[in-house]
Order: structure tokens, then sequence, then C-alpha cells
């Protein structure tokens, strides 16, 4: 029950609409019985200061942050956290007492699964596709981790830019390269785990790959960080070839858990988050 003590977090963004935040948040206050409700709001780039001070004069408890304004924000925020700050993005805001001090639970969001595999990432070969905004935090996170890493992307100049930031905030050299078939042929021959953080293969274009079949082999861990399909041609051919896969559901449902547990100070219902995650994405049960 809603009531005037009820404290209130949400998402912005834009568009918003079809987040599955409200649902995977909701389900874990209730599962907490924490007296908290989660809604979104659609929010447009030139309105995203207001947006910000009006929070901040409304006491929300936190929100979260996503596309277009994950890099914007950070500029109406009082405080970051190093790891925001060195990663270059927010995804998770928490206002104590009228201070907003911005956070990214997309990096350590994306390790989790990882973590919870056995899957370590030190001085491991790992091949990344994509140098957007979801590869920052995840190149970031796999090179702090120790991860030798080659960046491939479309567009050879964000593939460097990438690693020239990386250079700058952690003083380790990544490789980039363009996406082409000779470069994924040698990159991948030679890594132990290959991420996506493109969007090929996004649901609908389904019949779309980034890595062509016969490149991937059976001593590689994919992990595709596109949550719709749950089983994308990447992690299916992968899983045909005999390599382990992960796909982007559990990042999502982690994301979420540690933005959580920063606005309550509870640990946060990871399961009932991913099932309600799955849920929501019509996933069928595995
Ligand atoms: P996001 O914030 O979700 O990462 P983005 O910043 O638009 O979105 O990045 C999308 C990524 O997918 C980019 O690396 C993009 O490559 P470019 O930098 O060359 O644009 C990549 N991508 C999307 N569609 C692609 C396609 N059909 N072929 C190759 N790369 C593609």
């Amino acid at each position: 029950m809603i009531s005037g003590k009820t404290k209130v977090c949400a998402i912005i963004g834009n568009p918003i609409e079809h987040s599955l935040s409200p649902a995977i948040h909701n389900a874990a206050f209730n599962a907490c019985s924490l007296d908290y409700v989660f809604v979104a709001f659609q929010v447009k780039k030139e309105e995203l200061r207001e947006a910000v001070q009006g929070f901040k004069a409304l006491g929300v408890a936190g929100f979260c942050v996503t596309i277009p304004h994950k890099v914007a924000v950070m500029a109406y925020l009082d405080a970051l956290d190093p790891l925001a700050k060195a990663i270059g993005s927010v995804n998770t805001v928490v206002n104590n007492n009228g201070i907003l001090t911005g956070y990214n639970t997309d990096a350590p969001g994306f390790l989790e699964p990882l973590t919870t595999r056995g899957i370590e990432l030190e001085s491991k070969n790992v091949v990344m596709l994509g140098a957007g905004g979801a590869a920052r935090a995840v190149a970031f996170m796999l090179v702090n981790e120790g991860a030798r890493l080659t960046v491939l992307n479309r567009t050879l100049s964000r593939a460097e830019e990438l690693a020239g930031g990386i250079k700058v905030s952690l003083k380790k050299d990544v490789n980039a390269l363009e996406m082409n078939y000779e470069n994924l042929k040698r990159a991948i021959s030679q890594a132990d785990i290959c991420v996506n953080t493109t969007s090929i293969g996004m649901s609908p274009n389904t019949n779309e790959t980034p890595v062509p079949a016969e490149l991937l082999h059976p001593h590689l861990t994919v992990y595709d960080i596109v949550y719709n399909p749950a089983e994308t041609r990447l992690i299916c051919e992968a899983k045909k070839r005999g390599a382990v896969t992960l796909n982007g559901a559990e990042m999502l449902a982690w994301q979420g858990a540690l933005a959580f547990e920063k606005w309550t100070g509870y640990k946060a219902p990871i399961e009932i988050m991913l099932k309600e995650l799955k849920r929501a994405l019509g996933y069928h049960e595995d």
C-alpha cells in the first residue's frame, strides 16, 4: 500500500515506456516488504537539469539513469563515485539528504555473472565487439580485472577512442581494430572470452550475428550483453560449438540489484529480480 511515508525511486530516459526497471524494482521492494515504489519518467535532453533538480526538491530516494542521459547527468550531480568518474557514465543516483551522488552499477553488474561462475579475467585474452555507450563500462571492468583486451568495432576511430580513454584512466594498453573477418578470425582464435556489446542480433534483427559461426571454438566463453532475445544467434551458435555462454539478462538484473542496495541498504533479492526480468521478457523457464 502506498502511504504518506512511501519512498520513491525512479528511472529517467528517453524513450522509457519499455523499461523493465519498474517491474524488477517493485518486485524487489515487495519481496523485502520495503515501503518504496519505483516509477519511470520520460525526460527530454533539454529538460534533464530540471528533472534532476525536481528529484532533489521532491526528495526521491534515488533514481536510475538510462539512454541518452548517462553521461550528461554527471554535470547536475553533487558528487561522483570514483568508478563512475573513471568510466565517465552514471546509471544510478543516490539522494542522501539532498546530496545527489552518481554511481555506475553497469560495470560491476557486468562482472557479477562471470564471478558467480568462477570465470577469472586476470591475464585472459578478451575480445570485445563494439565501442558504443554500453562498451565503456564493460571495457573498463575487463581491463581493471586484469584482462588483455582487444576491441573490434565497425568504426575504427570509436574503438581507438575507447582504448585511449582506458589508457588515460587505467594506464593499460588496449588493442583497437576494425571489425572485419580477418581481424575477427585472428583475435577470436587466440581469445578465452568474447563479449558482444553491439546491438547486432538484438530483436527484431534476430537473424544477424557479429561473429561467423566457424570462428567460434569450444574453449571460448561467449558473453552477449543483448538480453532480447534470450538466445541470440551468437549464443545459439556458440552453444553448438561447445562454448560457455552468458546473455545480458543477468547483467541487467545485477545492475538493478546493486542500485537497490545503494538506495535501501538492504541486500537485493537477486533471484527474484532475475525471475521477474525473465518473466517480463517472456523467457521460457530454464
Ligand atoms: P549502445 O549505447 O547500446 O552501446 P551505440 O552507442 O549506438 O549503442 O553503439 C552501438 C554499437 O554497436 C557500436 O559499436 C556500433 O558500431 P559503430 O561504432 O561502428 O556504429 C555497433 N553496431 C551496431 N550495428 C552494427 C552493425 N550492423 N554492424 C557492426 N556494428 C554495429
